[in-house]
């Protein structure tokens, strides 16, 4: 048996790695905390699993869903970004449901790229911005992603020849995994760049609504001109704390919704209806527990961060994301540091070259557990803190 070529090129995916060493390390009994996933502790909201269930005992719901969804779900996600954004979409040009975001952010390289072939990836960035490059047989270029530039790709630093070649442009605001912003003139910009350069452009958008002080992060879809060069990512999972239902979306310029979705109907048959149904709930009632969720991941930002501070681990305030992207002491790789934190005082979090070499020096806290646990997670980093001395 001879596996594929491409299948080689793909590293082991960091996330299961990750959770097999915690797993063998609480089946010898050892307590871990674990920062590294960012999954909602939180539960999907009632109303929201009620309809669920309701649904699930329709039997229509009970066959193969459409690939493009339910009309009643795409013309939730167009009002609700017309609500939330102002952004008006067509709900059936405009608008594609996934089997959560991170299957259309995989597939959608494979509507662009050709073996050989560029795509612009921020660096650190989601994983699968570039492993979806990779296995269309293209190659990721890395933008890197300073903090001296507030963590935003520099366009003029990317070598005129490698834009003009590269036909897809990765973004991701708010950002994971350095928990940065991004404003209206940031996403302004990266329209003209790839206007100039014919790029096609994929902001990638699932912490909007995670989010704190206040601060109301924007869609790249507010852009005028962003409709013409590209389309945005957003989910379910993170607003709504639905991470296990797997759903979410791609707005934003037709052709390119038109090329996953033909992509998709030969791979998927959609999202189980009684979940699109869920997230038509989800989308369409009260919002107002999200803003009772930030205010959690508020509290649990402020009392991480201040820990942080007191071990010497200097960190920025995220405004939004569930995360805090912290550098580590000199003399440490992310991964040494990352096992001696495991080893020593049972806290994991992710090592920052996980998301790719511009995240060496660093490592990324998730917000996402109990607040007990992230308490006794910070009793442990001043341990830590204590033994070093
Ligand atoms: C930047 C980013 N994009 C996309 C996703 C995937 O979300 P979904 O659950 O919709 O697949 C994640 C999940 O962690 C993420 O961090």
């Amino acid at each position: 048996m001879e596996l594929s070529k491409r299948l080689s090129r793909l590293p082991p995916y960091l996330f299961v790695e990750i959770n097999q060493k915690i797993a063998d390390l609480q089946a010898k009994g050892k307590d871990v905390i674990n920062f590294g996933v960012g999954d909602p502790d939180l539960p999907t909201p009632s109303h929201i699993i009620e309809k669920l269930c309701q649904a699930a005992h329709d039997p229509a719901n009970h066959r193969y869903p459409e690939t493009g969804g339910l009309p009643e779900l795409r013309e939730a996600i167009a009002d609700w970004y017309a609500g939330r954004f102002g952004v008006q979409l067509d709900p059936i040009k405009e608008v594609l449901p996934l089997v959560g975001s991170k299957e259309g952010i995989s597939h959608m390289a494979l509507c662009f790229i050709e073996p050989g072939e560029l795509a612009l990836v921020p660096d650190p960035g989601y994983p699968p911005f570039s492993m979806g490059t990779i296995l269309a047989g293209g190659e990721p270029y890395s933008m890197p992603l300073k903090e001296d530039n507030d963590f935003l790709p520099d366009f003029e630093a990317i070598p005129g020849e490698v834009a003009d070649k590269a036909k897809l442009m990765w973004i991701n605001y708010p950002n994971n995994p350095t928990g940065a912003i991004a404003g209206l003139d940031f996403f302004e910009r990266a329209v003209h760049f790839a206007q100039r350069h014919d790029l096609a452009i994929c902001h990638d958008a699932p912490y909007t609504e995670v989010a704190f002080d206040g601060y109301k992060p924007p869609s790249f879809m507010q852009i005028p001109g962003a409709k013409k060069t590209g389309v945005e990512f957003h989910s379910l999972s993170k607003t709504y704390h639905m991470t296990g239902w797997r759903i979410g979306m791609v707005v934003g310029n037709a052709d390119m919704v038109g090329a996953l979705f033909k992509i998709k109907s030969n791979l998927d048959s959609g999202v189980p209806q009684a979940i699109q149904y869920a997230a038509v709930e989800a989308l369409r009632d009260s919002q107002e527990h999200i803003a009772k969720h930030n205010v959690v991941f508020q509290r649990r930002r402020n009392e991480l961060a201040k820990a942080l501070d007191e071990v010497g681990l200097i960190a920025r305030m995220p405004k939004a994301t569930f995360y805090i992207w912290s550098r580590i002491p000199q003399g440490y790789t992310s991964i040494d540091f990352t096992k001696e934190l495991l080893d020593e005082v049972g806290i994991a979090v992710t090592p920052g070259v996980g998301y790719g070499k511009g995240g060496e020096g660093h490592i990324r806290f998730s917000l996402t557990i109990s607040d007990e646990r992230l308490s006794e997670g910070v009793n442990r980093l001043l341990t830590w803190r204590r033994r070093r001395r």
